[in-house]
């Protein structure tokens, strides 16, 4: 008989040796590990399978050529934005990978190397990763939608030798060159990479410098093929940079063994998916779950993945999730909320689902931000399948919790993102780090040491890891999010406990608009929250004291403001809402009351906080709050 999920759980908190030396018996290593755990390796408590050797790159394709999928598709590539579908088998991959793995290591790329990736939704974004993972370089992958300046933060961070771009991304209906992003990034980072290949898409050409750029299809039509190069369990795979609370972003580190391990196992375990099988997340590869999920995971376990350029509404509408699930035969796909948000707007009686046959859809999993009950019970009606919250983050790397499909199916619990997954200790804590009762409120912190596929390490930042992470709760990593922990284990969570927000599902920091808003030459004082939104979970809106004696008008104010979000953060920050006021409401010592204005803005009742220095204050917020909208009827 199988064990049941408590019993493996269990057996994975006890005997973690035994429990994820099995999972990475699956793997092709080139030598053995020496130990699979080495505790106390690392500030983080744990080195996973040192002293193995093995490819990722390997593993995700090579492997499954040898062993008779070379004709299975790999990757599926559908584009509603330029109307194309293209599939690559395994072993085309492997032919492209290995074939621009040797383009890099003709400019002298090699182990240990680090490549910036800025690409939109193409499949030569993730041939370029899985063409560093082959050589053993380090890629970091930036999304699209951030900003030069974000994009120069990044390259001066990880000092990459080359940089991969394209000419231009599509979003939805609008074309966006990329090139110039590149090129002012450029200016703007001290560093300088040695070289950068460009992909040109139709839409665009690009302009290359000469001595610098060079084009992506001409470098790879001139290489030799290059074989995988075996490199320590231990070494880094690629760095993804995420928010932190200030403007320098925290470089996530990721280990090659223990990651191909963690996610393989994911892929049967949480996902309950076999290799043959279609899985598609509709994410991008600028965030951990396209790099997860669109790439490693997938193709480390022989499942087909699909890398979609589109979105959920406009390409063409509301029923392109549906057609990409039968046309594809889609068994299991992960989304993020605020796209069933945007899909049940336009088409709430779930009409654009009629048309397709939708019988080999097993399961939709999602993350990302917290699902509303109204979302999750839409989705399951309308599609008739389990529909699954599982909670992660970027530098966890795979679902801290969830309901693991492929053990035990357990009963849905709405609101709770299912009981800590096999590897993961998760407690609700007081501040002084001991257990609050079952159904209380605490911060959530997971045991160290934290299983294999999570962060090793930050990039260059080590100190700063510690700090952030393990300093606050000794012997347990801190996630930053509060909730609670049920009876029967089910993990709650509501909050986060520092000044994150999730805005469409994606990672911001209201700390770094705020510091952006303060360079404003007019501006003496601001304050960025997260305030509810209908679609996106959270947008950020600010408000703006002004420096004595400026006179301008204040319209125009607010509009440098919020230009100013756009340009040093990007677009992805969708800051579209500021006002100007006199003041901002704070506690006798001077801190800003960040949560009452929220409060407000949500349209929650409000009890004057005991520590405020002027209660009247909080009516002129309402009404300045009130100018630009909030708080808004939902
Ligand atoms: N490159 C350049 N710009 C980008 C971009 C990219 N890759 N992605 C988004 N942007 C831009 C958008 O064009 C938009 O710009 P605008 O202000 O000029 O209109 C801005 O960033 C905000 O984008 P977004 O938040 O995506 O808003 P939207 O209104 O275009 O779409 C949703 C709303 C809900 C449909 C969309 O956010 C979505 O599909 N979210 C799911 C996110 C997800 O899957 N996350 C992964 C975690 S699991
Ligand atoms: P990211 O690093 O971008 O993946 O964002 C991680 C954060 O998103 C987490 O710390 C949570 O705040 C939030 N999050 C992710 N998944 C969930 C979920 N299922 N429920 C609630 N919040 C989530």
């Amino acid at each position: 008989m199988s064990p049941t999920f408590d019993e493996l759980h269990r057996r994975s908190l006890d005997d973690p040796e035994g429990f994820w030396g099995e999972a990475a018996a699956r793997l092709e290593w080139s030598r053995p590990w020496t130990t699979v755990l080495e505790r106390g390796g690392s500030p983080a408590g744990a080195r996973w399978f040192a002293g193995g050797r093995l490819n990722t790159c390997h593993n995700a394709l090579d492997v499954h050529v040898a062993r008779g999928r070379g004709d299975q598709a790999a990757l599926i590539y559908d584009s509603p934005v330029t109307g194309t579908i293209e599939t690559f088998t395994f072993r085309e991959l492997r032919d492209a990978v290995a074939r621009f793995a040797g383009a890099l290591a003709a400019r002298g790329i090699g182990r240990g190397d680090r490549v910036v990736v800025y690409m939109p939704m193409v499949p030569e974004a993730a041939i370029a990763m899985l063409a560093c993972a082959r050589l053993g370089a380090v890629h970091s992958v930036v999304f699209g939608g951030f900003a030069p300046a974000e994009l120069a933060v990044r390259i001066d961070d990880a000092r990459p030798k080359a940089i991969v771009s394209a000419s231009c991304g599509i979003e939805g209906r609008k074309v966006i060159p990329y090139k110039p992003l590149l090129d002012e990034a450029l200016e703007r980072a001290r560093h300088e990479p040695d070289c950068c290949i460009i992909l040109q898409r139709e839409a665009v050409a690009a302009s290359l410098v000469a001595g610098r750029d060079l084009d992506w299809r001409e470098v790879a039509a001139a290489a030799a093929p290059h074989d995988c190069v075996e490199v320590e369990a231990t070494d880094p795979l690629y760095i993804l940079y995420t928010s932190g609370t200030t403007g320098q972003p925290k470089g996530v580190v990721r280990d090659h063994g223990g990651h191909a391990v963690a996610l393989a196992w994911t892929m049967r375990n949480i996902y309950g998916v076999e290799p043959g099988d279609v899985y598609w997340a509709a994410s991008d590869v600028g965030w951990v779950v396209g790099h997860s999920y669109i790439v490693y995971g997938p193709l480390l376990n022989g499942n087909t993945t699909i890398l979609y350029e589109g979105k959920p509404v406009g390409t063409p509408d509301a029923g392109a999730f549906w057609r990409v699930i039968e046309q594809h035969g889609v068994k299991v796909m992960f989304t993020a909320p605020t796209a069933l948000r945007a899909i049940k707007r336009e088409d709430p009686d779930g009409a654009l689902l009629a048309p397709y046959d939708l019988s080999r859809f097993a399961t939709l999993f999602l993350a990302g931000e917290r699902c509303d009950t109204d979302t999750l019970d839409w989705a399951g009606q309308r599609l008739g399948v389990p529909v699954i919250d599982h909670w992660w983050q970027t530098e966890t790397g795979w679902a801290i919790c969830a309901n693991c499909l492929g053990i035990e199916r357990l009963p849905v619990k709405p609101g709770s993102a299912g009981p800590a997954a096999p590897g993961w200790d998760v407690r609700a804590v007081d501040a002084a780090n001991r257990e609050v009762a079952r159904g209380e409120t605490g911060a959530l912190v997971a045991r160290l040491p934290l299983p294999p596929g999570a962060f090793t390490t930050l990039w260059g930042a080590e100190e700063r890891f510690v700090d952030t992470y393990l300093r606050e709760f000794p012997g347990y990593y801190k996630t930053a999010d509060a909730g609670h922990v049920d009876e029967d284990g089910y993990v709650f969570i509501m909050a986060r406990t520092d000044d994150i927000i999730n805005v469409a599902a994606h990672r911001l920091s209201t700390g770094e608009m705020e510091e952006v808003l303060a360079t404003h030459p007019d501006v003496a004082e601001c304050a960025v929250l997260g305030v509810r939104d209908e679609l996106k979970g959270q947008v950020p809106i600010g408000l703006v004291v002004l420096k004595s004696g400026v006179e301008r008008d204040e319209g125009e104010i607010v509009s440098e403001v919020i230009a100013r979000v756009r340009e040093q953060i990007g677009p992805i920050a969708c800051f579209r809402a500021a006002a100007v006021v006199d003041r901002l409401p704070k506690t006798r010592s001077g801190k800003i009351l960040r949560g009452t204005i929220q409060r407000i803005a949500d349209g929650e009742k409000v009890a004057v906080p005991a520590t405020i220095d002027d209660p009247a204050i909080l009516d002129e917020m309402a009404v300045a709050l009130g100018v630009i909208g909030y708080p808004r009827p939902l």
